[in-house]
């Protein structure tokens, strides 16, 4: 069954922080598919964290995929189409200072901790606007960090200002639920793709192709790609995943791919409709 609406029976609230939750909520999805196991809410994630926690208080996720906002679009410059623009992914991506932001991201860290199984782990990507505070608020929660991928980009733009090295690589953390998580990693899987040696933990993928930005893009988009080895090196076909900051569904496709489960969150009804789009392509075209 799908369906495509935004209406929601609960209270709306606007700020996370003063939202508290009955286990009697219940939001309605934007999007649901109960056959290939998908669900997207439109609405802010603190919410739905919250919804689903009150729902299952126990971890239900096998792995949850984080792109939280990096706090990036603060007047600076960067190259775009070989041209000088302006550092502007939207209201969303402006940061609150240093505090607020270690804030946010310690609130939808501690929440997806409790919402992920015991073996469960999490991904998180990030430039150095934002790796260093969730990395820290990963230790404070005491997730166990399992890895650092260093994503390169073999393509980066350059850096026009020639006073810094240009940006090539974003970090990616991969965390345990606790110490005590007997995590899941399919090495030999990882052994075969890095061609019958171990697998590094630098990782040479090129940004969304194309074909990933047939209904438009996201100003933040990531590759199916990067998603589908994480998917690929932590989990097993038919598990649940979560992203609570889903942009445009790079998530949602790379779990259609490989077979997992998927429930996703995004507040902005722009790229909710992109990523029904493209699960519809999907459909067609099985890409
Ligand atoms: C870095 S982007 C994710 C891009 C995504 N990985 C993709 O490939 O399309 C972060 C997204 O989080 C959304 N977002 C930010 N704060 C949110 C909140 N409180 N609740 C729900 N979504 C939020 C933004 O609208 C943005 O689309």
């Amino acid at each position: 069954m799908t369906l495509r609406h935004n209406s929601l029976s609960a209270e709306n609230t606007s700020s996370h922080e003063s939202v508290s939750l009955s286990s009697n909520i219940e939001f309605t999805p934007a999007f649901q598919d109960s056959e290939k196991h998908i669900r997207i809410y439109q609405r802010d994630t603190f919410d739905v964290l919250k919804m689903l926690l009150c729902k299952k208080e126990n971890g239900v996720f096998d792995m949850i995929f984080v792109d939280p906002p990096y706090f990036l679009s603060n007047g600076g410059i960067t190259c775009q189409n070989g041209r000088m623009a302006c550092v502007d992914k939207g209201k969303w991506d402006r940061s609150r200072g240093v505090m607020e932001n270690h804030k946010f991201h310690t609130e939808w860290l501690s929440l997806c901790q409790k919402l992920l199984k015991p073996n469960g782990t999490l991904w998180v990507t990030g430039t150095s606007h934002v790796i260093f505070s969730v990395g820290f608020a990963i230790q404070e929660l005491g997730y166990k960090i399992l890895n650092n991928i260093s994503w390169e980009k073999p393509n980066p733009p350059p850096n026009l200002s020639c006073r810094y090295f240009t940006h090539s690589t974003e970090t990616i953390i991969w965390a345990a639920k606790n110490e005590q998580s007997k995590h899941f990693f399919d090495y030999a899987q990882m052994k075969q793709m890095a061609g019958g040696k171990q697998m590094k933990t630098v990782w040479k993928i090129y940004p969304p192709k194309k074909e990933e930005k047939v209904f438009g893009k996201h100003p933040a988009q990531k590759p199916v790609e990067l998603i589908e080895r994480c998917l690929s090196a932590s989990t097993k076909e038919n598990d649940l995943v979560l992203d609570p900051f889903m942009g445009c569904g790079s998530s949602l496709i790379a779990c259609l791919n490989k077979k997992r489960r998927f429930i996703g969150v995004e507040q902005d009804e722009k790229w909710v409709d992109i990523a029904i789009k493209r699960m519809g392509h999907y459909k067609e075209y099985g890409w």
